[in-house]
């Protein structure tokens, strides 16, 4: 009987301890290109080893549009399978009412050290939607030991200049014997990565950016036509047949194997270009796209951030998974491997620029990069996107042109903005 109160003693202060280490499992879906979602899971761990959680990494879909399907089906379906998404930056509005308000968790002021266009893209009506992770810019790869041996000084800063020398080191490079040698590599597939290309040439010909913020259809113009027209002439000649079914990866295959001259990707392809056992480490450089017939260069704005889900049953542990890998010296380790970070911080951090030098130079090409049409067309964004890249493709494909293809397009966007954006 004396022992009694001890036991129940004992009993409260092993509950006390057990729920003080409570551990959750916290599942997150990341990953698109390259490394992420190993780089991911190395960093999850982290995490899960700082705090006594358990995370499982779940990996993505590569495709953008295939990997938003899948989130809809998810959260649709108010699925708690998994904890933190990975989403991009022009999805924040479309899955708004699906993610926690993480205002609700994460340290006051929190998000002060990031960007602030970044931190009001994740914000929906007051609520954070996600924290921004990394951002994304549209660049030129460039040959800088093919360059020297052509007796080019510099990369090109037109469209026009860089189809000159990618014909030239092409024929070059084939007369020398590499019969798989192009010019120039890009993402052609008729999917969101085309849109992001396709938006690149047309807004560098000033042929604007498809919708107009205040919601005018702009698209059908001579500027974007002649842009499309140029892209078209490409495939085939300074570019592989095969481009129209690229994805940004089939790019850096050709273009990391040592077979092409310039490469157009986001700058996860900078760190994966470099490493041990890469055949073109050390031998290129990164720099602004070309510029269109009146001097104007583009780079599309991307990027991604990290979403709790509304039906997660470990929010507050999911939400600290979010902290933690956005935090600044995650984001500094990110960072040397080609993610440009979300705190403005990181862009002055000694260690990172002596990796990844571009970062710093290119910052203007960052802070100036032109958005898609996400904010004014909101969740009809995907339909207006996917028309878009399929009218690009039909003319990169040769089953129209410029003028025609955008003229068509025209129509099939106000049948989109007649059911509402
Ligand atoms: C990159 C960009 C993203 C874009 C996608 C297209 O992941 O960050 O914004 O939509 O590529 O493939």
């Amino acid at each position: 009987m004396t022992l009694r109160p001890l036991t129940l003693f004992v009993a409260a202060a092993t509950l006390l301890f057990a729920s003080a280490h409570a551990q959750s499992t916290v599942r997150i879906i990341c990953g698109s290109v390259g490394d992420q979602t190993e780089l991911c899971r190395q960093q999850a761990e982290m995490w899960a080893a700082e705090t006594g959680n358990r995370v499982e990494v779940l990996p993505s879909v590569p495709g953008s549009d295939d990997r938003l399907a899948i989130y809809q089906q998810q959260l649709t379906a108010g699925s708690s399978e998994i904890d933190v998404y990975q989403i991009e930056n022009i999805w924040p509005a479309l899955l708004a009412d699906f993610f926690a308000d993480l205002n609700e968790f994460l340290p006051a002021g929190y998000t002060d050290e990031f960007f602030p266009g970044m931190i009001q893209n994740d914000t929906v009506d007051g609520r954070l939607i996600s924290v921004p992770w990394y951002g994304d810019a549209g660049l030129l790869y460039f040959r800088t030991d093919l360059l020297e041996a052509y007796g080019f000084n510099g990369p090109p800063t037109t469209w026009v200049e860089l189809e000159q020398m990618a014909a030239e080191i092409q024929a070059g490079e084939r007369a020398a014997g590499n019969a798989s040698f192009w010019g120039f590599v890009w993402q052609g597939a008729p999917y969101e990565g085309l849109t992001c290309d396709a938006l690149e040439w047309i807004y560098s010909f000033e042929g604007g950016t498809i919708v107009a913020p205040d919601g005018t259809i702009t698209v059908n113009n001579e500027a974007a036509a002649a842009a499309l027209d140029m892209a078209a002439a490409w495939v085939g000649t300074i570019s592989p047949p095969g481009v129209t079914g690229y994805r940004e990866e089939d790019s850096r295959g050709i273009w990391q194997a040592g077979n092409a001259a310039f490469m157009r990707n986001w700058p996860y392809a900078y760190a994966l270009g470099n490493s041990d056992d890469s055949p073109i480490r050390d031998l290129f450089d990164v720099t602004v796209l070309p510029a269109g017939p009146t001097g104007m260069n583009a780079a599309t704005f991307g990027g991604h951030s990290l979403a709790v889900s509304r039906f997660s049953n470990n929010a507050e542990a999911a939400a600290d998974l979010v902290r933690f890998l956005t935090s600044y010296d995650v984001q500094a380790d990110r960072a040397k491997r080609g993610y440009n970070p979300s705190r403005p911080a990181v862009y002055e951090d000694e260690a990172v620029l002596e990796v990844v030098p571009f970062m710093g130079a290119l910052f203007p090409v960052f802070a100036n990069a032109v958005q898609r049409p996400t904010t004014i067309t909101a969740e009809a964004y995907p339909r207006v996107s996917q028309a878009f890249w399929s009218a690009s493709h039909a003319v990169l494909t040769g089953q129209s042109d410029g003028a025609t293809a955008l003229s068509q397009l025209e129509r099939q966007l106000e049948q989109i903005r007649g059911r509402g954006w």
